[in-house]
């Protein structure tokens, strides 16, 4: 365990456990949109800025991606801290507009106009959830990031359909922006933005069209037993 200090109070954390998490534990909020507790840093939307001092020198730097260490201290809402914030956040707005967390986030910092402009916005922020979930988390590594700079966007491998993607829906929970749409019609889930569609299993009690034959057939490869032999026979409701 390391000491740190946030805001002027004195806390204990694993050392090496990064700033955003210490302080989310014990109870100071730093918006943030692309860090998960259960997935790798990637400081990529760059809104978890803080200020953070260590021996003579002051930074200013995201939060998600900086570790622990003895005696730091940590400030989350200089006047400076908060400016580079607001303006990260007006970078971000303009690529989703129709994200309605996006936009309750920027009215908490005391954004009410939107100043900037992206004629091609797709309500992606490039923040890599859906990326990292569904590689650290499924272990499917079924997309991926393309392109550079303005370009850099999240797909399929090479454009194609995602034949990895076993339409297990964790990258449409996770997504920020709620830009992943996941339609089930019939006994088929479609997920256009992976360009994949797959057969749902129904369930034997009630009819219900509720689970990709894929993601069962994924579970089996990868060892994970399912508590009985029939267990996917019956939907969550009927179990
Ligand atoms: S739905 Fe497909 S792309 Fe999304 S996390 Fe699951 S496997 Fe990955
Ligand atoms: S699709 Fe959603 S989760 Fe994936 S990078 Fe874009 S905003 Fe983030
Ligand atoms: S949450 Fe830290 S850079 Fe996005």
């Amino acid at each position: 365990m390391v000491n740190i200090t946030i805001d002027g109070q004195q806390f204990q954390a694993a050392e090496g456990q990064n700033v955003l998490q210490a302080a989310l534990d014990n109870g100071i909020e730093i918006p943030h949109l692309c860090y998960h507790e259960n997935l790798s840093s990637y400081g990529g939307c760059r809104l978890c800025l803080v200020e953070i001092t260590r021996g003579q020198r002051t930074t200013l730097t995201t939060s998600c991606t900086y570790p622990c260490l003895e005696g730091i201290v940590v400030r989350t809402d200089t006047p400076e801290v908060l400016k580079a914030r607001r303006l990260v956040m007006e970078l971000l707005l303009p690529l989703a507009p129709e994200a309605p967390q996006i936009q309750a986030l920027a009215r908490e910092m005391g954004i009410s106009e939107q100043r900037f402009t992206e004629e091609e916005a797709d309500n992606c922020i490039r923040c890599g959830l859906c990326t990292r979930a569904c590689t650290e988390m499924v272990g499917a590594q079924a997309i991926t990031f393309s392109g550079r700079g303005y370009r850099r966007a999240v797909e399929s491998p090479f454009g194609e359909e995602a034949v990895d993607c076993i339409g297990c829906g964790t990258c449409v929970y996770i997504c920020p922006t709620g830009c992943i749409e996941m339609l089930d019609r019939g006994t088929q889930r479609t997920l256009p933005k992976w360009k994949r569609t797959l057969e749902l299993k129904k369930c034997t009690k009630c009819g219900w069209p509720y689970i990709p034959f894929a993601q069962i057939e994924f579970a089996r490869q990868r060892g994970q037993e399912p508590p009985a032999a029939d267990w996917f026979d019956l939907c969550p409701n009927c179990r």
